[in-house]
């Protein structure tokens, strides 16, 4: 269907959005690895799974990516992501603004952003592409001016005071 619809013959990324609790593991993923092997899919992602759960579907079929919950003030994901970096698999972090909140309402983030002069949004992200190297924020907007702010995030570097303060905050 998701060929159909992007009027595709091969879907480079085809995420799994969640496990369905109703199907044995096992059966979907193996559904998955069948139409990479038909090459309906190039590479495979699993979004909100836990550690035990890449790991079950590793056995049926590469995980290029992993996108789970997980922003400066949100970090349950945290042992995902670590696995993530040791195994090589790009960690797109949803709600990585915290749904707006972290752009829109005073924080921890607020005085850094003051003191450097950007929005807190641009530190959320900062904070987030510091955090590791296969993070991939891919915050929502409908606003073109949004996007360009939140896009400028990444000439933000933030430096290791900054990032301790925002640890201890959180
Ligand atoms: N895998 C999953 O289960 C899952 C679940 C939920 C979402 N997602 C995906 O994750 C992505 C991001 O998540 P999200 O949209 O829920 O949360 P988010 O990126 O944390 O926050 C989006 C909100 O922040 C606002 N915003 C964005 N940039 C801003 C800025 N520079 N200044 C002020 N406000 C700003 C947006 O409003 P404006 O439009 O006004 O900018 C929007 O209301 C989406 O692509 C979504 O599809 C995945």
């Amino acid at each position: 269907m998701s060929l159909r619809r992007l009027g595709l013959e091969r879907i480079d990324l085809w995420q799994l959005h969640r496990v369905d609790p109703q199907v044995p593991e096992d059966e979907q993923f193996g559904v998955i690895a069948e139409m990479r092997r038909e090459g309906l899919i190039r590479h495979v992602g699993l979004s909100e799974v836990s550690v035990e759960t890449i790991r079950a579907a590793q056995v049926h079929v590469p995980v290029a990516s992993v996108q789970n919950r997980f922003n400066p003030v949100d970090r349950g994901a945290e042992d995902v992501l670590e696995f993530c970096e040791r195994e090589g698999i790009g960690f797109i972090p949803w709600a990585p603004l915290a749904g707006g909140r972290l752009a829109q309402e005073p924080s921890a983030l607020t005085a850094i952003a003051r003191d450097r002069g950007v929005s807190t949004g641009q530190v959320a992200l900062a904070w987030l592409l510091r955090r590791s190297p296969v993070m991939l924020p891919i915050p929502g907007t409908g606003s073109p001016s949004h996007l360009e702010e939140n896009v400028a995030a990444v000439d933000l570097v933030l430096g290791d005071e900054e990032a301790q303060a925002l640890q201890a905050a959180a």
